[in-house]
């Protein structure tokens, strides 16, 4: 695409030195082809198809975009190989929407459509999970590029390829709004939203929160929570992410300038801790489970934030796409870390997922979903 491109500027700036009238023709012409093409390539898929709607298929040919273990930016709490997972079955299932193809993650391409440019995911450590992935893909993309890993406080990370002068970076920001410690203690004020400063003149933003709503006891990072000049000791959670998913939406309605920037919503990452709702009662958790379920549809329900979220994305005036991946990712019960995750045997994680592994499949549809 680019290159043609180059070549039809080359056509048109000789003649330009020979006749004017010609070269307005061409002007329209190639004014026109251009358009034409990027019509054509908005999408690298038919824009009637629906990426989400499809089945994982065992594909023998299909292999991982990076080996775990030669990716120097995998956590080890992803990292399930190093941690000793030794079925292998999970690596080679492919996402196979139903009414199309999705195109195969292409890290030069993708470099050099975001040629200086900066990319932040936005979130928990389910963006974490999905950034870590991207860099891996990237990286084995182009194993001999410099890579440059930068850690600013507790809150950025990014990775720099100054070869192609892409930023790739990270914001942990868990409620997307504001938690401040104050004198009657630390209070999630959920419209405030004073982090956004961060997300300021980035060309494309993937945002992402969910998980950290429900937590209580220790791992409740706040002792209030504040909406206008009303402080609260609790109130229900869902309510409370509907508030703060509000204010960020005014956030981008004020602050994206859609010639800019991309905005794309993660989605909500499924959990696997109730075995009964993939027909498994004796399960009590993701541990030993090595395939996905087939077919396209999850028996248990969906993760209830995903109706606020949808709703709360209808209503935002600017652009923002979602990568609706709620239910391909239900049907990876076989994906998590499980007892090969951070804390090994002694943990059990069945809410982030394996690198490589399914977070590949979401930047392989982000990739699908960026017109070239
Ligand atoms: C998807 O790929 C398969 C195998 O290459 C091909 O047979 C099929 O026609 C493709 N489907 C679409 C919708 O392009
Ligand atoms: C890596 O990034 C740091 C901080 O931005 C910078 O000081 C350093 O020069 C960079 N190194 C390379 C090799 O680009
Ligand atoms: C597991 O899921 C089933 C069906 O959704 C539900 O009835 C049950 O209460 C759940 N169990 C736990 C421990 O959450
Ligand atoms: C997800 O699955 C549920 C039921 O399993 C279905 O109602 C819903 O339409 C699906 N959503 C998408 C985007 O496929």
């Amino acid at each position: 695409m680019a290159s043609l491109n180059r070549s039809y500027y080359c056509s048109f700036s000789i003649l330009k030195i020979n006749l004017l009238h010609i070269t307005l023709f061409m002007f329209v012409v190639v004014h026109q082809l251009q358009e034409s093409y990027a019509q054509q390539n908005q999408l690298a898929y038919p824009p009637n198809c629906d990426l989400f709607q499809g089945s994982w298929v065992i594909d023998p040919l299909h292999q991982p975009l990076y080996n775990s273990n030669s990716c120097p930016f995998i956590q080890r709490e992803f990292n399930c190989q190093k941690n000793g997972r030794l079925d292998q079955l999970y690596l080679k299932y492919r996402w196979q929407p139903r009414a199309c193809n999705l195109t195969r993650f292409n890290g030069r391409a993708f470099l050099n459509q975001f040629r200086g440019k900066s990319i932040m995911f936005v979130g928990d450590s389910l963006s974490r999970n999905q950034w870590e992935s991207l860099v891996c893909m990237l990286h084995s993309a182009v194993p001999s590029a410099r890579f440059n890993l930068t850690i600013i406080g507790d809150d950025v990370t990014f990775v720099s390829l100054p070869d192609y002068d892409v930023k790739v970076m990270l914001n942990r920001n868990v409620f997307l709004v504001d938690v401040v410690k104050e004198s009657k203690g630390r209070i999630l004020k959920l419209d405030s939203i004073e982090g956004g400063k961060l997300w300021t003149g980035i060309d494309m933003l993937i945002f992402n929160t969910w998980h950290w709503w429900n937590r209580r006891g220790q791992g409740q990072p706040w002792d209030y929570i504040q909406v206008g000049n009303q402080i609260y000791k609790d109130m229900n959670r869902v309510t409370a992410f509907e508030i703060a998913l509000g204010t960020w939406a005014n956030w981008v309605n004020t602050n994206i300038n859609p010639a800019k920037t991309m905005v794309f919503y993660q989605g909500i990452s499924p959990s696997h801790y109730n075995g009964t709702e993939w027909h498994e009662p004796g399960a009590k958790s993701c541990v030993g489970q090595k395939q996905p379920l087939s077919g396209s549809l999850y028996p248990g329900g969906l993760p209830y934030g995903l109706f606020e979220l949808k709703k709360i994305l209808r209503t935002i005036k600017k652009p923002v796409k979602l990568l609706d991946i709620t239910n391909l990712s239900l049907l990876r019960k076989d994906g998590h870390p499980s007892i090969y995750g951070l804390n090994g045997r002694n943990g059990m994680d069945c809410s982030h997922w394996c690198l490589a592994g399914v977070p590949d499949t979401w930047n392989e549809i982000l990739y699908n979903s960026i017109p070239y």
